[in-house]
């Protein structure tokens, strides 16, 4: 039987990446998103069409309801999780200053990338728990996409930095507390990638990347990400739990 993956805002961008790739290397897909589920039907058939089985669980992953609506969906469906993908987030609906943002800003962006993240984590590693104890071959991992901006301080975000350097620690955290379960938990950690997300702020990183911003002069892609976690959801590092693994180009390497 096939491995299930669960990718949370997996229906565009960089998640959509990420369930393609899934899909591609065998894995049954549960992707999630905010939208309706009619919105969503072309994307579903696009990945059934990929000879796997695929379901959306329509939820906001801030809300802690819709965080278990979700997870039910997949026990109901597949009867199983083998992989949780914690791709979805946002940016703050405007870029500001630090000595200016808002409160509500930065409430809106620590509810959906690091506390959604975080408890949803929390609800898919006991079922996975579970699921180990009661068949002892049973693989489980959990996958999170943070940023650069984990350590790449952006002041003009720093809700969002602040949210990413979060899921770092929680990666580390839940690495630790999984260990005895032999459940990895590992960190991706994308540069600028081409997404909806990324393109108000085109200009600007054209410009960078130009002007050498990145090694590998170019932006990267949804499916640069996606190909790195499906390697690692096939289990092709089996002793690297709790680690980072860049997704940028080579952005971060120092330089002087
Ligand atoms: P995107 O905006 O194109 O897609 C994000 C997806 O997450 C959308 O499908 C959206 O509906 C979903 N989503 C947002 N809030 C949600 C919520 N509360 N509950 C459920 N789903 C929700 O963004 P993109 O670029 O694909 O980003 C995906 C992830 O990668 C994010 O966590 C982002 O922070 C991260 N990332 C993006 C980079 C980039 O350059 N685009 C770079 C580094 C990290």
């Amino acid at each position: 039987m096939k491995k299930v993956a669960l990718v949370t805002g997996g229906s565009r961008g960089i998640g959509y990446g990420i369930v393609k790739s899934l899909a591609s290397t065998g894995f049954d897909i549960a992707f999630n998103g905010v939208r309706p589920v009619e919105s969503v039907q072309d994307i579903l058939e696009s990945i059934k069409k990929m000879g796997v089985d695929a379901i959306y669980c329509q939820g906001n992953i801030a809300l802690s309801k819709d965080r278990k609506r979700i997870l039910q969906q997949v026990k109901k469906h597949y009867k199983k999780l083998n992989i949780l993908v914690n791709n979805a987030g946002i940016a703050p609906k405007e870029r500001a200053d630090i000595l200016t943002a808002s409160e509500k800003s930065f409430d809106d962006v620590i509810s959906t990338n690091l506390k959604g993240n975080y408890f949803l984590t929390q609800e898919a590693a006991n079922w996975m728990i579970e699921q180990k104890q009661k068949d002892t071959n049973f693989s489980g991992s959990i996958i999170n996409i943070s940023s650069i901006s984990a350590t790449v301080a952006s002041v003009n975000r720093g809700d969002y930095c602040i949210s990413k350097a979060g899921i770092s620690m929680a990666t580390q955290l839940f690495a630790v507390r999984l260990g005895e379960f032999d459940i990895p938990v590992f960190e991706v950690r994308p540069g600028i990638i081409s997404t909806d997300m990324t393109s108000g702020v085109k200009e600007k990183y054209d410009s960078l990347i130009e002007n050498g911003l990145c090694l590998q002069n170019r932006w990267g892609t949804p499916d640069d990400v996606g190909k790195v976690v499906s390697a690692i959801a096939m289990g092709e590092f089996p002793y690297s739990t709790g680690q980072v693994f860049m997704v940028d180009g080579g952005l971060t390497v120092p330089r002087l």
